[in-house]
């Protein structure tokens, strides 16, 4: 048995720690013998002195194996999820999952809570008054089976050790670092039964990853571990340098992905859905390119079915889907305070990591472990990169049930954009499409 206050000082001074001593360090972290304090200690040694790729790989074997692998052989189909670095605003899952069931590829979903200043999208998916997201292994194969989608959060039985150290990391600044990434993600992904995967990697000033370089290496690393476990794994590199769509808090996104379901056109977000929804079509078997996938997700969304689609599995989840038809039945906040310009000129740049701080100042996100969110709480912006400003006009609106916290915010988000007089051209949303073979710049799609 190793000593875990040996295996910290090894991390502390840089040294690779061996598969048993991670073991015993994971498995006593799950069992309770390790302390939340002492994983602390580890996690933030591992955040300053990193992991080789061995240890990278076993660190996500070690996960993976702290709970079970869920058998969806029952289920016919080829089994296809995508999961998020994760961003502020991104709400890709809410549009993507209904989107690709529509077109018949099964989507089995384990997604996680707000983690640093993102929004996770089990946090929205509980906006919606009863959605169940703690669901058995039984009940998560039947909803799957019956509406060919299911979004869940993780159980005891899927990789426990990352459901502990995910909420640990959160309040421990924690979260930035490649191979915790990569052990987080991957540990979940490879548990929940799929055949194939999707990675959509955040680049930009409201991502981990901010340079692009290290998004990329990032996405090399998940593609070369769910290839090493037999998973066809494909991931893009997309922006993060404004908040995805215009909403930022848990009601008010899922507001918005039901308006993109009914076919509200927010370039941004669609593009990103419609690209990782295409790629995940053509994994699941039913188009022969990503180009081909696309086209498809689109006839989903404007054929209606996509929509009826996330309206049946809300319902199959125990959610009430009146105030999705219809988001006036849902509870106000308190205060919506609109945030004015404090200059003229086009916008070139939003403090994007800072606007989901706000956000969650306001109660849409966690600081401590226990602490409650507020569904109702969040900002939704008036304005995109590259829009005309003028001085004085409402770009933002803020909305809360604590006053404190709302002036404190709208003084704040009056910081967080740049405007410039000259025209400003945003950067493309898609950087790059990185699979087994290597990386390469998306430009027009693939085809395969
Ligand atoms: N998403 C996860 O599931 N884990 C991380 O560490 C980051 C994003």
């Amino acid at each position: 048995m190793t000593n875990p206050v040996e295996s910290i000082r090894k991390k502390r001074d840089g040294e690779a720690l061996s598969r048993p001593e991670l073991e015993e360090l994971i498995r006593g972290y799950v069992r309770g013998d390790v302390a939340e304090y002492q994983m602390s200690a580890f996690l933030m040694a591992t955040y300053f002195r990193g992991m080789s790729e061995e240890e990278t790989l076993v660190f996500t074997d070690l996960m993976l194996k702290s709970g079970e692998v869920i058998d969806l052989s029952s289920v016919p189909g080829r089994k296809v999820d995508k999961h998020s670095t994760g961003g502020v605003g991104d709400k890709v899952s809410l549009v993507l999952a209904p989107m690709v069931a529509a077109c018949g590829v099964p989507v089995p979903m384990i997604s996680g809570r707000g983690l640093g200043h993102t929004g996770g999208t089990l946090d929205k998916l509980e906006a919606i008054p009863g959605f169940q997201t703690r669901l058995t292994l039984d009940e998560y194969r039947g909803v799957l089976l019956d509406v060919g989608a299911v979004m869940v959060g993780q159980t005891a039985e899927i990789a426990p050790a990352d459901r502990k150290m995910y909420a640990l990391r959160d309040v421990t600044a924690t979260v930035e670092c490649l191979p915790l990434i990569a052990g987080s993600i991957m540990s979940k992904k490879l548990a929940e039964g799929i055949d194939a995967l999707v990675l959509d990697v955040k680049t930009g000033d409201g991502a981990f990853m901010e340079s692009e370089e290290k998004a990329i290496d990032l996405a090399q690393k998940l593609v070369a571990i769910g290839t090493r476990y037999g998973k066809q794994t494909v991931a893009f590199v997309t922006e993060m340098d404004q908040p995805l769509g215009f909403a930022v808090g848990n009601w008010c996104e899922v507001v918005e992905s039901v308006e993109c379901l009914r076919g509200r056109k927010v370039r941004d977000l669609m593009e990103v859905a419609t690209v990782l929804g295409g790629a995940m079509v053509w994994l699941g078997g039913k188009a022969s390119s990503i180009d081909e996938g696309m086209r498809y997700c689109s006839t989903a969304i404007w054929s209606g079915k996509a929509y009826e689609k996330f309206l049946q599995l809300t319902a199959r989840q125990g959610g009430d889907t009146a105030p999705l038809r219809d988001p006036a039945l849902y509870p106000r906040p308190s205060y919506s305070i609109d945030v004015v310009s404090p200059a003229s000129g086009y916008i070139a740049s939003f403090a994007t990591r800072q606007i989901g701080i706000l956000a969650i100042d306001l109660g849409a996100g966690r600081k401590k472990i226990d602490d409650g969110v507020d569904p109702k709480a969040g900002i939704v912006l008036k304005k995109k990169l590259g829009d005309r400003l003028e001085k004085g006009e409402v770009f933002a609106v803020v909305m809360t049930d604590n006053q404190q916290a709302g002036s404190h915010v709208v003084a704040e988000m009056q910081k967080c954009v740049g405007v410039s007089q000259n025209h400003f051209q945003p950067p493309p949303r898609i950087r790059r499409y990185i699979d087994a073979n290597g990386v390469r710049p998306w430009t027009t799609p693939i085809i395969h």
